[in-house]
């Protein structure tokens, strides 16, 4: 196993840790299909890497961390390939959830949870109450979830309660999960460039990384390097960088 020691001191010396990351997990059809297995086969491998990812933000003092697990459009896959995901889902939470305690991990669901099967929706109902009094990171599972959706419907919560306008704190207060941050870096695997219709609202100033790598093969290091990518950034908000520096003083 690689010796991640050395990537983990530089990140904590660093400092500038990222509050909130989000990780659009790509690439295990691709993977599967690669080693010549059925593209399903991906997602179970998908799994370690998840629990992997979940431990290094945890290891690092990430505050929030959002796995996209399964977006609005995957409804449109095979129905087979669909069930194998909701079957992975229930199986996964039911085995992971005394490592969650132990890491005193909160999970807290974004999505269209009510749309989800009976079992599956069950073990996420089980997992939140299980771990709702847990202090540390909160992991948001993004599940049956649609950037546009939580914006429309954040819209239609504000037309019901009457509101004629609205400004960014109205809205912000209506998300799926109003406490966390905006994330300060996405991460998706698999080499594609886009965002897939993920946190659309929150990702507004959010700085990106794209691995090739597809998520069965993505382990701590990898999380190590993007944070330290995140690292090396210039976040300007719009500003100059003789502004970010500080010595703008003309
Ligand atoms: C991501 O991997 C998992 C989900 C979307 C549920 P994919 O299944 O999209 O893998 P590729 O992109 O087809 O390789
Ligand atoms: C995004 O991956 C959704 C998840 C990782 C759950 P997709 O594979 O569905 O994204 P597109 O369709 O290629 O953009
Ligand atoms: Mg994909």
């Amino acid at each position: 196993m690689q010796d991640t020691g050395g990537k983990f001191k530089e990140i904590v010396q660093n400092g500038n840790i990222p509050s909130h990351i989000a990780v659009i997990m790509d690439g295990n059809g691709r993977w599967a299909r690669k080693q010549g297995m059925e593209r399903v086969s991906g997602h179970f491998e998908g799994v370690n890497s998840a629990r992997d990812t979940i431990e290094a933000c945890v290891d690092l003092g990430v505050r929030y961390l959002t796995l996209y697990v399964f977006s609005k459009e995957n409804w449109n896959r095979p129905e087979f390939e669909v069930n194998c995901l909701m079957s992975l889902l229930v199986e996964t939470i039911y085995k992971e959830i005394s490592s969650l305690m132990e890491k005193n991990v909160r999970v807290f669901p974004i999505g269209e949870i009510g749309q989800l099967p009976e079992k599956a929706r069950k073990s996420l109902e089980d997992v939140v109450g299980k771990t709702s009094s847990n202090t540390g990171m909160t992991l948001m599972l993004a599940i049956s979830y649609s950037g546009r959706e939580e914006i429309l419907r954040a819209v239609n919560m504000l037309i019901d309660s009457g509101k004629k306008s609205v400004c960014e704190e109205d809205l912000r207060s209506c998300l799926y999960n109003p406490d966390a941050p905006d994330p300060e870096l996405m991460i998706r695997t698999g080499g594609d460039m886009r965002v897939s219709n993920f946190l659309i609202w929150q990702c507004a100033y959010t700085e990106l990384y794209v691995t090739q790598k597809f998520w069965p093969e993505f382990r701590k290091e990898d999380i190590f390097d993007a944070v330290l990518n995140y690292q090396s950034r210039e976040r300007r908000f719009g500003k100059t960088s003789e502004q970010i520096k500080g010595d703008d003083l003309v």
